[in-house]
């Protein structure tokens, strides 16, 4: 996909106050610091269109952006401060799973899944919300560029092996790298296919 035009429309503070859904939609979402911006800049090819925020954990909002006139792409508020309230964590709870859950127009969500790691409960049990609700997502592995190969591969495997606790087959997933633009081609003709199916 070539990206003609990546602009910023709204950060939205709740679902309710969201952009007219008049799009197909995208969203991304993952732990804080499993490299969402990078990623998003990578596949957009724009340095700074999903800032990187310096306080982690503060800014709650649903931010949508307008690719080629054609599709929203939605970065998302990600999950897991180790230093956020109970009172922050039930307000993010509320707010995302209100978005997932109505967005009428949100063809699928891409969950990132920090690649240098092996599988988190945090990351399998919102893996696990979804799938509760037949939601459609596609795990994007991130930074894999850092692990070395055999841990890479490593890693994979104890996820898929987690994953098949819970699914007949592992759910979709694409390794990608900010750094080395590894996945944005297939993540890009995901989004094709989905939006000639939608
Ligand atoms: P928050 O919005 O603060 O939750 O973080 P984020 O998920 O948006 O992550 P961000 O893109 O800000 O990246 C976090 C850190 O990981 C930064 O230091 C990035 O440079 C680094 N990083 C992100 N993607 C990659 C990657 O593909 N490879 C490597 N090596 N580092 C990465
Ligand atoms: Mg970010």
């Amino acid at each position: 996909m070539i990206i003609h035009e990546a602009k910023f429309i709204k950060s939205s503070p709740s679902f309710d106050l969201c952009p007219e859904p008049k799009f197909p939609e995208f969203a991304f979402i993952g732990r804080s610091n499993v490299g969402k911006s990078s990623l998003i800049n990578m596949l957009t090819g724009r340095k700074n269109l999903a800032k990187t925020s310096g306080t982690p954990g503060k800014t709650r909002l649903i931010n949508h952006f307008l690719i080629n006139e054609a599709w929203y792409l939605v970065d998302l508020p990600g999950y897991g401060f180790a230093k956020t309230s109970k009172k922050n964590r039930e307000a993010w709870e509320k707010m995302i799973y209100r978005y997932l859950e109505n967005r009428q127009n949100l063809v699928n969500t891409f969950i990132l899944i920090d690649a240098r790691h092996e599988p988190m409960t945090i990351d399998l049990d919102f893996i696990s919300w979804f799938g509760e609700r037949g939601l459609p997502f596609v795990l994007l592995f991130t930074k894999a560029d850092k692990p070395t190969k055999a841990k890479l591969q490593h890693n994979l495997k104890i996820y898929r092996e987690k994953l098949l606790e819970f699914w007949e087959e592992p759910p979709l997933s694409v390794i990608t790298s900010a750094t080395s633009k590894r996945g944005r081609e297939e993540v890009f003709s995901l989004i094709e296919h989905l939006m000639e199916e939608d």
